[in-house]
């Protein structure tokens, strides 16, 4: 079978023939029938998969531009602790095995990241992070600088995502937060600077000297470009400074959102037509240990008060593009929503622990509530909580995937009772089952109404595959490909693995009656932050690259065929 619109423009009906007569006699034929049809591709077939690993969100999809904005990027998870550049979890049980696993990551040895803190020397002005007096419980930590010698101004300087990208006559939106003792009797002042410290924006912020948080925004043109630049916030009289926050963002955001994304990099995304978007992860939603899960609800409200938390891919992530931006993004480009939550299981790949039996239901409650937050009308909790961010309408959640890579008989029974609980408060949702029958045996399951498997291969098992779905059970479930790519032996991406993918998309198409959904992952990579080998998209500060995957992807997303024909090859 191929699909029918690569054929529809040269034949009306009946049988369309392509012979290919090489010199050497040897005669290939394809016979195509138009009568015969196949089965039909769904219009949900192509969509993304959104993770924060590779700096994907911060510093990447995410536009804001200054990084450890809140000062909480030394918070580690409950129980973690760190020697050195290693962050090592808490002990915690593998719940299917009862071993202790050891485990460790990545961890900046830096006091402050991203900031510095330059005066007329080393001893005129000193910086640390403090949790004094915190503006917001959620967010506690702040920067407490205390400036001895001010006959040189004092500036702070964030250093961006490796870099910030100042355009020429662009306006920035600067917010901070920010108090002053009383003997502080200056001004702070506020600069976009080159790469080379030339000044391409300056303002004063207003705010008041004494002791109070003042909450303050400013909106700075740049006079002149450079994609390396840094901001600094200036200070002027002795005294000591406490800055709880510091944000800046491009005013020209994808779709002019507040909070928004990077307008270049959400329009790659665009570019491939995404019927559906697939948030939050990949293993962020299990977490190194359950302590360590990324959670929905504090990724809502004020961007400042929002915690973050540490990205088991090495760094922490703001929480930024949060669940209210990711559903206002679907909603902007008419895709359907995916939420994966979590079953009260650690990642498996890593320290695998489980929650205890009783903590099952508020695993159970955190997924309805995420659910009612999207789809809920205003007299619901939930709803009422979207209604309050901004957005009284629903918004267009079509899919909840129950777990992320879990497996094995603990997480087939959890799967039941999440399944049979969120049906028949939703019926209307398609609910997702992580398949990862090669680790455990069957699954156990008494129903689902998709699986979803993962793919990362090399380019040879992708074109000895492309009839792996032809022998696949029908009737039972649809199939959604959460996690495909072609990986190994292809470095960080080649035009071999691309092919290989655009090969297995072929088996997926044919086999369109049971694949009705598929992402490629990981979606993006920084260019400075590659912790996973091969991705789609690669981002740094002014630019945007899609990888040739990245172009098969968006070939089948736009000439995603109706439905297949029938076809014979003889030679
Ligand atoms: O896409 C990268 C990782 O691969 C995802 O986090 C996980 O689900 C899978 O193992």
């Amino acid at each position: 079978m191929i699909g029918i619109k690569q054929f529809v423009y040269s034949c009306v009906l009946g049988s369309l023939v392509i012979s290919c007569d090489t010199t050497q006699r040897v005669k290939e034929e394809i016979v195509i029938n138009l009568q015969e049809r196949g089965a039909t591709i769904s219009p949900s077939m192509y969509g993304v998969f959104f993770e924060e690993i590779n700096h994907a969100g911060d510093g990447g999809l995410y536009a804001e531009l200054v990084q450890n904005r809140s000062f909480e990027e030394k918070e580690m998870p409950a129980g973690f602790h760190a020697e050195g550049n290693k962050l090592l979890p808490k002990a915690v049980k593998y719940h299917l095995t009862g071993e202790v696993r050891e485990r460790s990551y990545r961890w900046s040895t830096d006091e402050v990241p991203a900031w510095t803190l330059q005066g007329k020397d080393s001893l005129a002005a000193q910086m640390k992070v403090t949790k004094e007096n915190p503006k917001f419980a959620s967010a506690p930590n702040n920067l407490k600088v205390v400036i001895r010698d001010a006959s040189q101004p004092v500036q702070l300087l964030n250093e961006g995502y490796w870099g910030m990208n100042f355009v020429e006559g662009e306006r920035y939106i600067l917010r901070t937060i920010i108090r002053t003792s009383s003997d502080y009797k200056g001004k702070v002042t506020v600069r976009l600077l080159s790469s080379e410290g030339k000044i391409l924006s300056s303002e004063t912020l207003d705010i008041i000297n004494g002791g109070e948080w003042n909450d303050v925004k400013k909106t700075l043109t740049a006079v002149g470009h450079d994609s390396k630049g840094r901001l600094a916030l200036e200070f002027d009289s002795p005294g000591t400074v406490w800055v709880d926050y510091v944000s800046l963002f491009p005013e020209n955001t994808f779709n002019n959102r507040p909070n928004g994304l990077r307008r270049d990099v959400a329009e790659m995304l665009v570019g491939l037509k995404p019927a559906f978007f697939r948030w939050l992860g990949g293993c962020v939603v299990e977490g190194i240990t359950l302590d360590n899960r990324f959670e929905w609800k504090k990724t809502l409200g004020d961007p400042a008060a929002r915690p973050g938390e540490y990205s088991t891919w090495g760094y922490r992530c703001s929480y930024g593009f949060g669940y209210y931006e990711m559903l206002q993004f679907c909603e902007d480009i008419g895709a359907k929503a995916m939420f994966v939550c979590n079953v009260g299981l650690g990642c498996q790949f890593r320290m695998g622990d489980a929650c205890g039996e009783h903590d099952i239901d508020f695993y159970i409650d955190d997924c309805l509530d995420a659910i009612e937050y999207a789809l809920g009308d205003e007299s619901t909790e939930w709803g009422a909580r979207r209604a309050a961010d901004g957005h009284p309408a629903p918004f267009p959640l079509q899919y909840v995937e129950i777990g992320n890579e879990n497996w094995g008989a603990e997480y087939d029974r959890r799967f039941d009772i999440f399944y049979k609980t969120i049906k028949e408060k939703y019926p209307q949702l398609t609910l997702i089952y992580n398949e990862m029958p090669q680790r455990d045996g069957a699954s156990q399951i008494t129903k689902t109404d998709m699986i979803d498997p993962h793919w990362y291969v090399d380019p040879y098992f992708f074109f000895r595959n492309t009839t792996l779905f032809d022998s696949y059970e029908r009737g039972k479930y649809e199939v959604y490909v959460g996690e495909y790519a072609c990986n190994r032996s292809v470095g960080a991406g080649n035009m071999l693995g691309a092919l290989s993918e655009a090969a297995f998309i072929g088996g997926m198409e044919r086999n369109g009656d049971l694949v009705t959904m598929a992402s490629y992952a990981p979606l993006f990579e920084h260019r400075h932050d590659r912790s996973w080998q091969t991705n789609l998209i690669w981002i740094d500060t002014d630019q945007v690259l899609g990888r040739s995957s990245y172009y098969v992807q968006k070939m089948a997303a736009e000439n995603r065929p109706t439905y297949n024909v029938k076809s014979n090859i003889t030679m």
